[in-house]
């Protein structure tokens, strides 16, 4: 998947993750137009049913006893005849509506239009009585009455409170009904009783709050969706980012040990060579020396060779182990005993503070001493200042706890964790490294002890030193 490049990924990355965000974000509007037409609708309704229920309860007030009516009152053409009726408008024109004679016989129901001249004075009397807001007698009851039905129902729906309404004289001398404005919902007007002249209208402050609570669950599953994108995609960056870092680190890692390997066997072939040609074997104090530093140098390869190995070995890989039983404090004495030029040369103090009961453990003596020596090698390396280092072990419980504590430039705890990871370096101020090294020694610090069971753990401040930590269960 070579096209799949960074180069190209992320721009990719980018674009999915906008054009989700921007399907969701387009679905969320539908849906929520289309639920706002659907909540509009059902409160035109829930007033319209509140008119005709409450026009039919008026009819007994005004005296209609002739239940034959009842059907007809509460039937759809009705309301679509009423409708249409207040909806008529002209110039000058008055209607009204009324009961004209309620006799034993018959109920006579009247809409009467009446046209005024322009300038008839009767006209501008009219237009003052109508306009006047006023709400007589039964009215101001049956407009309590209509706007409690239509309260309940609004309850039913879900909406409790931020509505109210408006009368409107039933002329239509008012002003028109203004268009809604934000999340406002106005109502039609209705006439609500058979008597007097006035029109309901339903005005909702906001249906926003009322419709987002209803898309809630819409609302949460589209973010969800969009979070776990989001996390879908950046733990894939995360993971190319992190395998780039490791192809990169690889490729730097195989000239850098080429090079390493080749500086302890350098040495090596000199101090032989230096045996042979001035016949050290005469000078058993130099000869000795020399050895050393042949031993020395023979051991850094080994740990380099190691290393190299555990590279090619899955994480989880069984590793050839040679285990027996292993006395933690005697190998501690031979790594320090076999370091003890180095730790000299770079003028290092240290302390090896031994238990009195013997901590045992089911161990591979050489990858145990490699992983001691890599512990040291780091503290020599790693120092600022005279190292001070400080080695101890105990059997705590049922386990072998060792420390090595140093006294060098500490880690961040930004890092502790990731300083055993394969290739990681601390990162140094300006590009490169003062101190050579690869990067795997505390990984493969890491990978012996949890392949004997034990954890490896760090406690370290910057200009405080570091502790490394490690626990191993002690063999019983
Ligand atoms: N005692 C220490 N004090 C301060 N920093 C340390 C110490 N030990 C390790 N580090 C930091 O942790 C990093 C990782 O250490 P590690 O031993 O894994 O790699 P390395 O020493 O750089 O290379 P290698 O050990 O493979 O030659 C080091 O680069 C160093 O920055
Ligand atoms: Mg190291």
């Amino acid at each position: 998947m070579k096209w799949l490049s960074a180069k190209y990924a992320y721009p990719l990355v980018i674009i999915s993750v906008l054009v989700s965000i921007l399907l969701q974000v387009t679905w969320l509007r539908q849906l929520f137009t289309a639920q706002r037409a659907q909540a509009e609708q059902q409160i035109e309704q829930i007033v319209i049913n509140a008119a005709r229920d409450n026009m039919y309860h008026s009819a007994k007030h005004v005296g209609i006893t002739d239940t034959t009516l009842n059907p007809f009152l509460l039937g759809p053409e009705w309301g679509l005849i009423r409708r249409g009726f207040d909806g008529l408008k002209a110039p000058n024109m008055y209607k009204s509506f009324e009961l004209a004679d309620n006799s034993e016989d018959s109920t006579l129901i009247a809409f009467r239009f009446v046209f005024y001249h322009p300038k008839s004075t009767i006209a501008r009397q009219k237009r003052r009585r109508y306009s006047s807001g006023l709400v007589p007698g039964f009215d101001s009851i049956s407009v309590v009455h209509m706007h409690r039905l239509v309260s309940e129902q609004m309850a039913k729906m879900g909406i409790e409170k931020g509505f109210r309404y408006v009368l409107h004289d039933y002329t239509g001398t008012t002003p028109e009904k203004p268009a809604p404005a934000g999340g406002k919902y106005v109502s039609g007007r209705y006439t609500y009783n058979l008597d007097y002249l006035h029109q309901y209208q339903l005005i909702v402050e906001s249906l926003n709050g009322y419709l987002w609570y209803q898309m809630r669950y819409h609302v949460i599953s589209a973010v969800l969706l969009l979070l776990l994108t989001c996390a879908a995609f950046l733990f894939i960056i995360k993971l190319m980012r992190n395998q780039r870092l490791y192809a990169d680190a690889r490729v730097a890692f195989t000239s850098n040990m080429t090079h390493e390997l080749k500086t302890p066997i350098a040495t090596v072939s000199l101090a032989l060579e230096s045996i042979t040609r001035y016949n050290l074997v005469q000078q058993p104090q130099q000869l000795e020396e020399y050895l050393a530093i042949g031993r020395h140098e023979l051991q850094r390869l080994n740990l380099m060779i190691e290393k190299v190995l555990n590279l090619s070995r899955e994480e989880d890989a069984a590793y050839p182990m040679n285990t027996m039983l292993y006395d933690v404090q005697t190998g501690l004495q031979d790594v320090v005993r076999s370091m003890e030029l180095q730790l000299a040369n770079a003028g290092a103090v240290c302390r090896l503070s031994l238990s009195p009961e013997p901590c045992f453990v089911n161990g591979d003596p050489v990858h145990l001493t490699n992983v001691f020596y890599n512990l040291m090698e780091n503290a020599i390396k790693y120092a600022v200042q005279p190292l001070e280092l400080e080695i101890s072990c105990a059997l705590v419980h049922d386990k072998v706890e060792l420390h090595f504590k140093d006294n060098g430039p500490g880690i961040d705890r930004l890092y502790h964790d990731k300083i055993f990871d394969r290739f990681f370096r601390v990162p140094v101020s300006g590009d490169t490294h003062d101190v050579k090294g690869s990067g795997l020694g505390l990984n493969y610090v890491r990978n012996i002890i949890e392949h004997h069971q034990g954890t490896v753990t760090l406690k370290s401040e910057p200009g405080k030193g570091s502790d490394f930590i490690i626990y191993l269960p002690a063999a019983v």
